[in-house]
Order: structure tokens, then sequence, then C-alpha cells
């Protein structure tokens, strides 16, 4: 058995590493003396971390230059919709009509997971599953973006917008690269013969993972509302682009639940592919540095800002962190 990791593996480790290591020099550089907030590399550092409300207010023309406005979240969403969309059609034809992959997908996947396909083209049903789940996350996330949240003037990097815009092509792939190196673990029935019923070919596993996305979204969705009726009337009209400190549900243990839940949301997704995938396990770490470094900046954010902001609540984990 192999252990090296392929492309795309490694891109994951990489990247969840990278995160780990800014909420670390993060917070080594809380205790640094003020005068370190000078340095340029120290200025830049914070504007390649921080988006929206934990951003500095006072910062140098040339850091603004890069600024794109924070409401164009939407973006992401649209590009993943669209190309989450393909590759789930994509993948049902293969599964329907035995229907081979264009050829660039297929050289795309065989660099990316280091293989060519080992079980014919049609994609097993847990990673068609994931798929479409992601596909809905993503739906939801643009409506929310479109239709529920209030976004003031905050900004975003250009290097975090054109990150936010890889991200979902990258996660798409990952799901058809690793039905390629997988020989349907944790999928209860491997496709062969007439497709039967999708819900016979999900476990216990698959369910549970099903039932996690389903209630994960559903907080983040709540969390969402939360946040947009601290800008609104009575009436649903705007009221104030200012930041207040948001209360109720989960927002009393945590800052960010909404961060909770899309850690969950991943989560939830890992277990929908079987619950032992190395490659999305990486996706999970990924995303829990990912959000843990945003939950933090948000949480320091709230608590300089705010001096009754509830001293019990944590960032992002209940009671932990
Ligand atoms: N998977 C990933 O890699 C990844 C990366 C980033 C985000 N996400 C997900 O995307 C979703 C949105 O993330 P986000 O960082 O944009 O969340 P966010 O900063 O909390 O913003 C969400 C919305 O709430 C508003 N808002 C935030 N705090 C507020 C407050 N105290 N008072 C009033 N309004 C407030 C924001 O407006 P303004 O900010 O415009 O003021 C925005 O409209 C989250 O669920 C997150 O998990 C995922």
């Amino acid at each position: 058995m192999s252990v090296g990791l392929n492309v795309i593996e490694t891109t994951w480790l990489l990247l969840g590493i990278l995160f780990f290591l800014a909420v670390s020099i993060h917070t080594i550089s809380l205790y640094l003396p003020y005068e370190c907030e000078k340095f340029q590399a120290f200025i830049l550092f914070q504007d390649l971390i921080r988006y929206g409300k934990t951003k500095k207010s006072k910062r140098d023309t040339w850091l603004r230059v890069f600024d794109i406005p924070k409401r164009w979240f939407w973006h992401f969403y649209a590009v993943s919709v669209l190309w989450n969309g393909l590759l789930v059609v994509v993948s049902l034809r293969a599964i329907q009509w035995d229907e081979p992959y264009p050829p660039w997908l297929t050289d795309t996947l065989s660099f990316l997971a280091g293989s060519s396909a080992t079980h014919g083209q049609a994609p097993h049903v847990c990673s068609v599953a994931v798929q479409v789940l992601v596909w809905i996350h993503c739906l939801r996330r643009l409506a929310e973006c479109l239709y529920v949240s209030v976004f003031s003037d905050g900004v975003i990097h250009v290097v975090q917008y054109v990150f936010g815009l890889g991200y979902y092509i990258l996660l798409g792939l990952t799901v058809l690269c690793w039905d390629r190196n997988t020989e349907g673990k944790g999928c209860m029935v491997s496709l062969e013969g007439p497709v039967p019923p999708v819900l016979t070919q999900l476990g216990v596993v698959q369910a549970a993972g099903v039932l996690l996305f389903a209630w994960a979204s559903l907080l983040q969705h709540r969390s969402l509302i939360t946040l947009a009726h601290l800008r609104t009337g009575a009436s649903g009209a705007v009221e104030t682009l200012a930041h207040r400190v948001p209360s109720g549900g989960w927002f009393e243990l945590v800052s960010c639940p909404h961060y909770l839940a899309e850690l969950l949301i991943y989560a939830s997704l890992s277990l929908v592919s079987g619950g032992v995938s190395l490659t999305w396990w990486l996706v999970v770490l990924y995303v829990l540095f990912n959000q843990m470094l945003a939950a933090l900046l948000c949480h320091q954010f709230y608590r300089s800002k705010f001096e009754s902001y509830p001293q019990h609540r944590k960032a992002l984990i209940p009671f932990i962190l």
C-alpha cells in the first residue's frame, strides 16, 4: 500500500498547514511589542488574513488598491453552482449512459489523482451524493448572499477573492479524484449492472452524514438570518450597516456558529464519502484551520469593540476554543 499523497491531497495538506501557520503566527503576534505592528511584513500578513469587519479601519493607501467588495462573496457560490452542477451532470451521464468524461477532465483528474481510472468511468454513488450535497450547499449560500445577508462596505483582499473563486473548482475536482482512487470502501454497494435505487446504496455512516449535513446547514442558515436581523427592522428594511453583538441560539455559546456549521458540513461530507477517505479528512483539516482563523479574528474583534461582550462565549467550538 502506498502512503504517498497525490497532487490533490498534497494541495489540501499544504493549505491546511498554511492556515495552521497563519493561526499560530497570529496568536504569537498578540504577545509581540506594539512596535512590531509597524513592520511592513506584519502589516501585509494582517491584511492577507483579515477580511470584512476584522480588517483594520485605518490602512495604507497601497493596501487599499487590492480591496474587493465583500458583498461579491456571491461570485464564489455562483461559480461553484455552475461548475459543480456541470460535474454532477457529467457524473450522472457516466452512470446512466456509460458516457466517458470529456478528455480535458480525464487528463486533469489523472494529473491531480496521480492515477488513471480504476473502475471504468462511472463514479460511485457516494461520490455523486457528495457532489450533490456540495452543489446544494453552494446553491443555498448563493441564495443567502443574494437574499438574506445584509452586507456593509467591508472588503476582502484580491488574493482572497481569487482563492475563493478557485476553491470550489478544486473542491469539485477533489470529489472526482477521490472517487477515482477509491474502491468504494465505505459505500455499501458498487455500481455494476442496472442502477439500483440510490438509497439502497447508502449505509449507516452515509445516513449519519446526510443528517449532520442537514442539521449543520440549518444551523448556518439560522445564524446568517440572526446576523441579518441585526441590521434590519421589523419591516425587513435595512436600518444600519453597523456591526452589533449577535445573541440567541448558538451565538450564546460561540461567536461564530456559522463557521462551526461550515466545519460540520465538511465533516458530514466526509461521512457521506464513507468516513475513511484521507482525501476528505485533509479537506476537513483545511476547513478547520481556515474557519478557526476567521473565528478567532471575529471573536477578538467583538471582545475589543464591545466591553460587555459575554465572557463565557468561545470563538468556534463551544466550551473549548
Ligand atoms: N469554506 C471556506 O473556506 C469558507 C471561507 C470563508 C467563509 N465561509 C463561509 O461563508 C459564510 C460567510 O462567511 P463570512 O466570513 O462572510 O461571515 P461574516 O463575516 O460573519 O458575514 C456574514 C454576514 O453577516 C454580516 N455580519 C457579520 N457580523 C455582523 C455583525 N456583528 N453585525 C451585523 N452584521 C454582521 C456580514 O456583513 P459585513 O461583513 O459586510 O459587514 C455579512 O453580511 C460562513 O458561513 C462561512 O462559514 C467558508
